[in-house]
C-alpha cells in the first residue's frame, strides 16, 4: 500500500510538471496561471486584458484596431522596457495603411487588415502592448530603431533593405503587377517604358520603375498614398500604376469597373516576399518574433487571419 501510494505521488509530480512546462511554451495557449509569475513588467501590461487559450477564430475577429495585452509568461519574450525600444512595454509598429488588404483605413480612422491582425497576434504571444503608426511608406525603414520598434507593411525583402533592418521570416509571396484603366493597349515592358507610370515612393514598383525609365525620369510619377497613385491614374494623369498584385486587386474591385489588373509576369516582374522589418541585430527580438510566427502558423492561426484578411476581403 506504501508504494502505491508513492507511485501516484510521483505520477502526480511528473503530471504537474508537464503541465508547468507546457504554461512555459511559446504556443500562446498557456494557462492564466502563467501570468502570476510573470516579471513585473508584463504583469502591469496584462492588467487590463486577460487572454487565454482563445479559438484562432474568435481572435481573428478581434478588434484589430484596438491595442493588444497578453498574460504570455513566455521565455522568448523580448524585454521592450529597455530604452532602446519606443516605449516601456510597447511594440509600435509602423506601417502606411493605403495598401488593402494589408493594411487600409476602417470606418473608425484606425488602421487595419492583415498585417495590423498580424502583428497584433504577435504582439499578444509575447505579451506585448502594440501600437501601429500610420506613416509614409518611404520613412518606415529609417524610422526603425528611433521612431518605430518595427515595421508591418506588405514590405519586400530587399538586399538593400536588409543593410538597415533585420528582417523576420517571410510570410506572404507577392509579385508586383500592372494597373490600368480598362482598355490600355499596355500590353509589354516596352509599352510600360513609353507610358507615364505612377508608383508609391520607396517600394519595389517604384524600383522597377527607375530601371525602366530611368532614376528622375518624368515618365515616373511618385506618390506617398497608394489613393493618390491610383486616383491619378483614374483622373487619366498616369497610364499604369506599378504595384503588389494583390492590393492591385483590390483597388480594381474599389473602382468599379474602371480598371485592370494585368499580371507581372506578363511584364518578367520577379516574385517577392513580405516579412517583418526589425532593428538590425536585435536577435532576441527577431527569434521572439519568429516563434511567435512559427507557433502561429502550426496551430492554424496564421491561416485562418489569411483566410479572414485575405481571401474574403471586399472593397467597401
Ligand atoms: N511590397 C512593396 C515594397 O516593399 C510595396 C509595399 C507597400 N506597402 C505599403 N503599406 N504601402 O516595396
Amino acid at each position: 500500500m506504501k508504494n502505491m501510494k508513492k507511485i501516484v505521488a510521483l505520477a502526480m509530480a511528473a503530471a504537474m510538471t508537464a503541465t508547468l512546462a507546457a504554461c512555459g511554451s511559446s504556443s500562446g495557449s498557456s494557462s492564466s496561471s502563467a501570468s502570476s509569475s510573470a516579471p513585473a513588467a508584463e504583469s502591469t501590461a496584462a492588467a487590463e486584458t486577460t487572454q487565454t487559450n482563445v479559438d484562432p477564430a474568435v481572435e481573428a475577429s478581434t478588434d484589430a484596431t484596438a491595442t493588444t495585452e497578453s498574460t504570455a509568461a513566455d521565455a522568448q519574450t523580448p524585454d521592450l522596457s529597455s530604452d532602446k525600444y519606443v516605449g516601456d512595454g510597447v511594440w509600435t509598429v509602423g506601417t502606411n495603411a493605403t495598401f488593402p488588404p494589408f493594411e487600409y483605413i476602417d470606418d473608425n480612422g484606425q488602421p487595419t487588415g492583415f498585417d495590423v491582425a498580424l502583428v497584433q497576434e504577435i504582439g499578444k504571444r509575447l505579451g506585448l502592448k502594440v501600437e501601429v503608426q500610420d506613416m509614409e511608406f518611404d520613412a518606415l525603414v529609417a524610422s526603425i530603431g528611433s521612431k518605430i520598434d518595427a515595421a508591418a507593411a506588405g514590405m519586400t525583402v530587399t538586399d538593400e533593405r536588409k543593410k538597415t533592418v533585420d528582417f523576420s521570416e517571410a510570410y506572404y509571396d507577392a509579385t508586383q503587377a500592372v494597373l490600368v484603366k480598362k482598355g490600355s493597349s499596355i500590353k509589354t515592358q516596352d509599352d510600360l517604358k513609353n507610358a507615364k507610370v505612377g508608383v508609391q515612393l520607396g517600394t519595389t514598383g517604384a524600383g522597377i520603375a527607375d530601371d525602366l525609365h530611368g532614376e528622375g525620369s518624368d515618365k515616373t510619377i511618385t506618390y506617398n498614398s497608394y489613393n493618390d497613385v491610383v486616383q491619378d491614374l483614374i483622373n487619366g494623369k498616369t497610364d499604369a500604376v506599378i504595384m503588389d498584385q494583390v492590393p492591385a486587386e483590390a483597388y480594381q474591385s474599389q473602382s468599379g469597373d474602371q480598371l485592370e489588373v494585368l499580371p507581372g509576369t506578363q511584364f518578367n516582374f520577379d516574385t517577392e516576399e513580405y516579412a517583418i522589418a526589425l532593428p538590425k541585430g536585435d536577435t532576441e527580438l527577431l527569434d521572439a518574433v519568429n516563434g511567435a510566427i512559427d507557433a502561429m502558423k502550426a496551430d492554424g492561426t496564421f491561416d485562418s487571419l489569411v483566410d479572414k484578411w485575405i481571401n474574403n476581403y471586399s472593397a467597401e
